[in-house]
């Protein structure tokens, strides 16, 4: 098991791989998978803004392109340089409702190295997660 220092330190290790020429906002983030590996992704921007992938969801997209599975996500770190937390957006929040139980935990950090453990569930009360459609 990785240990949430140890995540955040790997999401750490990619974080200069961001590719944010418009923003100067760099993010990474490390996913610890069941079977113990870890996949990380940076957020890559567009000039044509809406087109930027997050740190979040280029991690998340990879794990399922090499495989991975809904419930393979045991832990989520998101990583960098902000005074305070940084959460991800609710695109991000969506995906990860798409792929992760409620109970995943996913460690926020600001630049101070302070950590602050929170939940999928937390951050993404009353997810809109299936098409309960009534049949006609
Ligand atoms: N961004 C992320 O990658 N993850 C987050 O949690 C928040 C925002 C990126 C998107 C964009 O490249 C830049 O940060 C500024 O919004």
């Amino acid at each position: 098991m990785t240990t949430a220092k140890e995540l955040i330190e790997l999401a750490k290790e990619v974080l200069d791989n961001a590719y944010c020429p418009y923003s100067q906002f760099p993010v990474s983030c490390a996913l610890e998978m069941t079977d113990g590996r870890v996949i990380r992704g940076v957020n890559v921007e567009n000039v044509s803004f809406g087109a930027t992938n997050c740190a979040e969801r280029s991690a998340i997209f990879t794990a399922i392109s090499q495989g991975y599975k809904k419930g393979n996500i045991r832990a989520i770190a998101i990583v960098g340089k902000t005074t305070n937390y940084l959460a991800p957006c609710q695109i991000c929040r969506q995906v990860m409702v798409e792929f992760c139980d409620p109970t995943t935990p996913i460690y926020l950090t600001k630049a101070d190295g302070e950590v602050l453990t929170t939940t999928l569930g937390e951050l993404s009360p009353m997810a809109f997660k299936e098409l309960d459609r009534i049949e006609e």
